[in-house]
């Protein structure tokens, strides 16, 4: 038992048993090819969705946001103003207690670039049904491309904890043909 002291003073001098010898070795090896996994992923895995990152204060980016939705609303959906911006451009997307602002409209097969911040604390982009996972932290401008090559509509749920309304932090992104 762990509780009471060793019987032997020095027990660290006693043969290891080969059993728990076999399983140090395969843990050791293990954890080195988990270690080279991340190295390798980072190259092979096209999961580096964010390759560009930049500061920004929140309120300069609430100011970019709403510059594009002043421009590109279609219409609105449960107070939700739904933006449709230009091919090609860049479209922002505000992470804040505990929405996701605003509705995003896009079209299929066309690029776009995204922006993601944060106005008060962490938050975390997660695309549904795609499953395509982003951190979004206030005082950063995460920016990545983006072609839809599917139409329909998509869900965005927070997926990092961000207190009491955390569940109810559900957006929308819409790919229209
Ligand atoms: Cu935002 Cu959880």
């Amino acid at each position: 038992m762990a509780i009471s002291p060793p019987t032997e003073r020095i027990w660290w001098k006693e043969p290891i048993a080969r059993v728990e010898l076999i399983w140090i070795v395969i843990a050791f090896v293990w954890g080195l090819v988990m270690f080279s996994m991340m190295i390798y992923w980072h190259g092979a895995g096209e999961q580096n969705l964010s390759s560009e990152a930049y500061k920004i204060k929140p309120q300069a980016f609430a100011q970019k946001a709403q510059t594009m939705i002043d421009q590109y609303t279609v219409r609105q959906e449960g107070g939700f103003p739904v933006v449709r911006p230009p091919v090609g451009s860049d479209v922002y997307l505000i992470a804040r207690l505990w929405q996701w602002w605003p509705i995003l409209e896009l079209e299929k097969d066309q690029s776009y670039r995204l922006h993601l911040s944060s106005m008060d604390w962490q938050h975390g982009f997660s695309l549904q049904p795609v499953n395509i996972n982003v951190q979004v932290h206030p005082g950063y401008e995460m920016v990545m491309k983006l072609k839809p090559n599917q139409s329909g509509e998509y869900g965005v749920v927070c997926n990092e904890f961000c207190g009491i309304g955390h569940h109810t932090m559900v957006g929308r992104i819409y790919v229209v043909e």
